[in-house]
């Protein structure tokens, strides 16, 4: 089977390094990775770490993208891309105008699209914005529906995708956050972050680890955000740490509001091994990301969503996640509740699975070597 694999952000390579190894090792498949680069340093990051080499890439980043601008420069420059590789199959994962507009240029060629962490829905097609979207519209066209947890395969039932499409495998994020942490040496990380001027991790303070990027956050969002961590940097016995984004709409307020606190450090955007390593060592996550909400709960790290609605429920409901939207003093209340009341932090804090065990990649190469092997049948009857 030629199966090509697109990606183009961070979170789409970090979750989709691991099924692209399992790929290239398996006999069934000739694979063919196309990067759109919707995101440059951020993803080269990724590649350089998982070493992998795109066979294609797009270069499509701009400075301050708008959604339009990036929809147009994907859907003519991947369909080029299908007309010259010609794959049997398409793979994209998650939500990213990449991944939507690898879909709907597969679909005008009549090519199938395997979805990898279908069926997240929050019910608000404005949060997360336009990711509630650019999931359905994926889901609409997908053959194969990877789904991470049952409750992710209960809402494409819902959404009456036949129910021998959707396959319940696990979040491959756990299994690129098993196959980093077991890799990872403590002392190396540790002088990683010392070189980007963190002061030792060791020291009597409490980390709390802060990501923040979301579009619908934009609008006052991160500055209520930043408002929320002066107050918790109030207590001198937190370090706020913060790797920040690098959208000009993330950096220039973070920047302006935290950049001379002594106990907030922002730093670039970490190559992943580092940020696991800070994930580990963290007292508590502060975030607004997707990925981050999944990993947190492998590492036993309470984390507390900057967000109104999450299509990740399930961190929620077993008590490791609490959504706590943007107000800056339901944030700061909730963090400092978890620095003050070790009964709560306890609670919060019980490290569990819930998206997936490490062996999701595997999972989706068994169903797709199936489906190769179905066919290959099929054409030897023929
Ligand atoms: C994108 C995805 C979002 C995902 C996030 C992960 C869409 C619409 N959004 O959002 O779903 O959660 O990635 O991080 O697909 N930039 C750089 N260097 C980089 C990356 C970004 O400078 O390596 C800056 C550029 O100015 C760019 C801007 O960030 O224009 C925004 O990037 P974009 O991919 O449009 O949005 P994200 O917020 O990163
Ligand atoms: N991440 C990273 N370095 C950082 C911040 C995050 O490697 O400085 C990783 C994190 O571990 C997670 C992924 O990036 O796997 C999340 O990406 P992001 O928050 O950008 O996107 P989202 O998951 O919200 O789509």
């Amino acid at each position: 089977m030629n199966i090509l694999v697109a990606f183009g952000t961070r979170p789409e390579a970090i979750k989709l390094f691991p099924v692209i190894l399992a790929l290239r090792n398996s006999r069934d498949f000739n694979v063919t990775v196309c990067s759109t680069a919707q995101h440059r340093e951020m993803l080269d990051q990724v590649l350089r770490i998982a070493n992998i080499e795109p066979d294609v890439d797009l270069d499509i980043m701009r400075p301050n993208q708008t959604l339009p601008q990036m929809t147009g420069r994907i859907l003519s420059a991947f369909d080029r891309v299908l007309e010259d590789a010609a794959p049997d199959r398409v793979m994209v994962q998650g939500d990213t105008t990449t991944a939507m507009v690898a879909t709907l240029s597969s679909y005008y060629r009549k090519i199938p699209v395997d979805h990898v962490e279908a069926g997240l829905r929050s019910g608000n097609i404005y949060s997360p914005f336009p990711e509630e979207v650019n999931r359905k519209i994926i889901s609409t066209v997908a053959s194969l529906h990877f789904a991470p947890t049952p409750a992710a395969a209960e809402s494409l039932r819902r959404e009456s995708v036949p129910k021998d499409r959707i396959f319940i495998t696990g979040n491959t994020v756990i299994d690129a956050l098993l196959k980093t942490r077991g890799k990872i040496d403590d002392a190396v990380a540790a002088r990683g972050l010392a070189d980007n001027g963190l002061p030792p991790l060791d020291d009597n303070r409490r980390i709390v680890l802060v990501t923040a990027h979301r579009r619908e956050n934009f609008d006052g969002g991160m500055e209520r955000i930043a408002s929320a961590l002066l107050k918790l940097a109030e207590r001198e016995d937190i370090l706020i740490v913060f790797p920040v984004h690098p959208n000009p709409n993330v950096v220039g307020p973070m920047r302006n509001r935290l950049g001379n606190h002594p106990r907030i450090r922002l730093l670039p955007p970490q190559d992943y091994v580092p940020f696991v390593y800070l994930l580990s060592r963290c007292h508590f996550v502060l975030t607004d990301s997707g990925g981050v909400q999944e990993e947190a709960p492998a590492l036993g790290k309470p984390v507390l969503v900057m967000r109104d609605t999450t299509e990740r429920p399930e961190g929620v409901t077993a008590g490791t996640a609490l959504l706590v939207g943007t107000d800056p003093r339901r944030i700061a209340e909730e963090g400092l509740r978890l620095m003050a009341d070790r009964v709560h932090y306890q609670r919060m804090s019980r490290a569990h699975n819930p998206f997936g065990d490490g062996r999701a990649s595997q999972r989706i190469i068994n169903v797709l070597a199936d489906t190769a092997g179905y066919r290959r049948q099929k054409e030897s009857a023929l």
